[in-house]
Parts: C-alpha cells; structure tokens; sequence
C-alpha cells in the first residue's frame, strides 16, 4: 500500500506547527502538535486504504475483463438480470456488434434467437452455479443446437455478480451420439457374432458325430436324415439371425413333449456314451401333446443336457421327468449330478456371455430363458455346489390349448 495521504497530512501538520513556531513563537512539541499530527495519520491511512482498495477492485474488473475477452466461449458478468460485461462471442449470441449497447442494460431486452427465454433462464438459474445445465435450442429449420450453461459467483469490483460460460456443445453431442450409435452397431455386431457361432456349434457337433456313425455302418439311412434335418436347423438359425431385428416369432405346432426329447436324446447318444453319462427318462401317463415351437424347444432341450453333461466330467446320471403339475401345468425337470452352480451366481444365470467354461459362450441358457418365456413358461434353476444341478421348466397347457383354438 503506498502511504502517499498519511505521507501528506503528517508534512502538513508538521508544516503547520513550525509556520505557527515562526511566526507566533508558540513552542513546537505540544500536545496539540500531537494530537493534530495522530488525526493527520489516521484520516492519511483511511484515505490510502480507500485509494488501495479502489485500485484493486479496478484491477481486479480489468483482470476478468482481460480473462473473458480472450477466452473463445460466451461469457456474461451480470447482477440481477443487468449485463456488467461480456465478450465479443456473447455479444454474436445476443446479435449484437457494439458492446457500449449491451453494457448496462437488461438482458431481458436482447431476447430472441439463440439467446431464446429458454437460454435466458438458464442462464438466471441459481441450479447452473451448482451443475451445468444442457440446453437445447431448435432453429426454425429444425436444426437443434446446444448449450452447456454454467454459473460461478465471482468478486467483480467490489460487487458480488455472477459470471455465466455459454458453451455451444452441438458438435460434442453430434460426436458422442455418432460415437455411441457406433458402438452400440460393433455390441450388436459382436453380440450376434457370438450367437450365431454359439447355435450352429450344437447342430454341427451332431451332424460331426452322425458322419462319424455312417462311416462305420455305411447303410444306416436314418443317419442321413438326421443329417439333414440338422442342416436344416442350421440354415434356420442362421435365417434367425439375418432377421435378429425381428422378434424371434414362436412357431407352435401340436407335439408330444416325449417324442421331443426323445429326440434330442438320441443326437447326444454318441457323446453320453463316450462319456459314461446315462440319461433316464420319466413320462406321466396320459400326457397331453401341446403346440411347442419343436425347433426352439429341441433346443432349449440341447442347452440344457449340454450343460448337464459338462457338469459331469466324469460321468454320472441326468434324470429328466415330465408330470402334470395340475390341470392347467406341465413340468419338466433336468437333473444332474454335476458340480452345480456357486449360490452368488445363481442369480446372473441367463445373463449374456456369463460362462466358466473355456470354450462357452454364455448363451445357452439366455437363449432357454427366452425360448421359454415365448411360450409363456417359465425356467428355473436349482444347484448345490458338488451334488448337482435342477432345471424346472413349467408350461402353461392353458395358454397352449387357447392358442390351439386359434390356430
Ligand atoms: N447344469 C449345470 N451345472 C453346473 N453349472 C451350470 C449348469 N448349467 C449352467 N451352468 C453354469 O452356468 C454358466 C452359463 O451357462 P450357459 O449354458 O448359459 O453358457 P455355457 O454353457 O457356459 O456356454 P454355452 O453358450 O456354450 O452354452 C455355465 O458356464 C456354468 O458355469
Ligand atoms: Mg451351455
């Protein structure tokens, strides 16, 4: 601080005591001569405090004027709705060319576009202090511009103002939603990638086995069908897929549940040989038949005994049991005495790409969920870590029969 008042009015006591010494011959240190010369200093300090204070505050404005005007976003000072500054990309957004305009008057005034009512307000928005506001603005041409509006209370001078930062955020966004519909489009990609390779995996394990039986007994003709029949199961996936926008449509013809999986007993015959597994089978009597998408449900099926038989490395015993729960229910279990599930993944089971096997692709049992929730059933599992594996699968025979009415 520079002493330049108390400097002065301290001389000028001192002067007027020794003028008055001079001329008058009154003694020179006298307590008038102090008290005069205290109330010099402190009136001399004030008005340097004053003089300081005015300088910083002036330094101060003249600093967040120098910050603002080089800064390339739009930045307003303002104090209850009245501009006390902006810069020149402000004064673009205000369509403006002389700042003198601007400057003391209300911001309410240069309303219209793009400083729309809606930017307006969230510029006078006490939340954008605490979090910056997105604001969208469509032009008359349908064009959607946005803003990113943040608030900060500043020290302007020797006012509390706030400093509003209007940042025109269009091409960010543009790039972020180009950004995401990209990788959503690779996820979907990958995603069908997996699946595809995941479902042609079953057919062609069979088709590989059956091939192997035909050229051992070279006459056994009900090997080829089998063969074509999965092929065709092939050429049915992979037309699935190619139309994976579409809901997966369910294709329900009336079918007996044994001949089914029976079915799909008889494709895993070599490897639960090979592999000292035994499938047993329980059917109640007098079983209705029901529309089934046979398809779909064979395969619900293979997920399931695949799983079962990889549970089971060393062999052991798969129960299946189909029963009338009531009336109106069919159940069908999948058990097994495998190495079962641990109790915190049980609830991620159906969860894509969640696997603990090297080969796996975590889509088996996605894919039996949805299969099953198509027919209005409802799949569950059960496990014990080391003593084995439920599948419960229950079946509306209800909605089955209403359907078969329509039909
Ligand atoms: N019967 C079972 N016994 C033990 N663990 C099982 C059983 N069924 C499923 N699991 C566990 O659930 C996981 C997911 O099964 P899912 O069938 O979805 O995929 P996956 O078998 O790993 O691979 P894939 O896509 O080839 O079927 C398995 O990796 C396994 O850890
Ligand atoms: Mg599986």
């Amino acid at each position: 601080m520079r002493k330049v008042g108390q400097l002065s009015l301290i001389s000028l006591s001192i002067a007027f005591t020794t003028y008055q010494k001079i001329w008058s011959g009154h003694p020179f240190w006298t307590f008038d001569f102090f008290l005069f010369t205290f109330i010099a200093w402190l009136i001399g300090w004030h008005y340097d405090k004053i003089r300081e204070f005015a300088k910083q505050s002036k330094a101060n404005e003249e600093g967040y004027k120098l910050l603002i005007d080089t800064l390339p976003e739009s930045i307003l000072i303002h104090q209850n709705g009245k501009i006390l500054y902006l810069n020149q990309p402000f004064l673009q957004l205000i369509n403006l060319s002389s700042m003198d305009v601007a400057i003391g008057n209300e911001l309410n005034n240069f309303v219209g576009p793009p400083l729309t009512k809606q930017l307006l307000n969230a510029i006078l928005l006490e939340e954008s202090k605490s979090k910056p506001v997105d604001i969208e603005i469509k032009s008359k041409n349908g064009m959607a511009c946005f803003y990113e509006v943040s608030s900060y209370d500043i020290k302007y001078g020797n006012k509390d103002v706030s400093l509003t930062v209007i940042k025109d955020i269009t091409l960010k966004k543009e790039e972020i939603r180009i950004l995401l519909q990209r990788s959503e489009a690779l996820a979907l990609l990958g995603q069908m990638a997996a699946g595809i390779a995941h479902e042609i995996r079953n057919p062609l394990t069979s088709i590989s086995g059956f091939i192997q039986l035909l050229q051992v007994n070279q006459h056994e003709n009900q090997y080829i069908a089998i063969v074509e029949s999965e092929l065709e199961r092939i050429n049915n996936i992979v037309g699935d897929f190619l139309h994976l926008s579409k809901p997966k449509e369910v294709d329900l013809k009336e079918q007996n549940i044994e001949h089914v999986l029976k079915e799909v007993i008889a494709l895993l015959n070599l490897k639960t040989e090979n592999h000292n597994i035994q499938i047993t089978e329980e059917y109640e009597s007098d079983l209705p038949d029901f529309y089934l998408d046979k398809n779909q449900m064979k395969q619900v099926f293979l997920n399931l005994l695949k799983n079962s038989m990889e549970a089971m490395p060393n062999g052991g015993q798969i129960m299946i049991v189909v029963s009338r729960m009531h009336p109106e229910q069919v159940l069908i279990t999948i058990k097994d005495e495998g190495v079962g599930i641990p109790k915190e993944q049980l609830p991620i089971l159906g969860q894509p790409f969640i696997t603990t096997k090297e080969n796996g692709t975590g889509l088996g049992l996605l894919i039996c969920y949805k299969i099953i929730e198509s027919h209005k059933g409802t799949l569950k599992v059960d496990s014990k870590v080391n003593q084995g594996t439920t599948v419960s699968i229950s079946m509306p025979i209800s909605i089955i029969n209403e359907r078969k009415l329509n039909v």
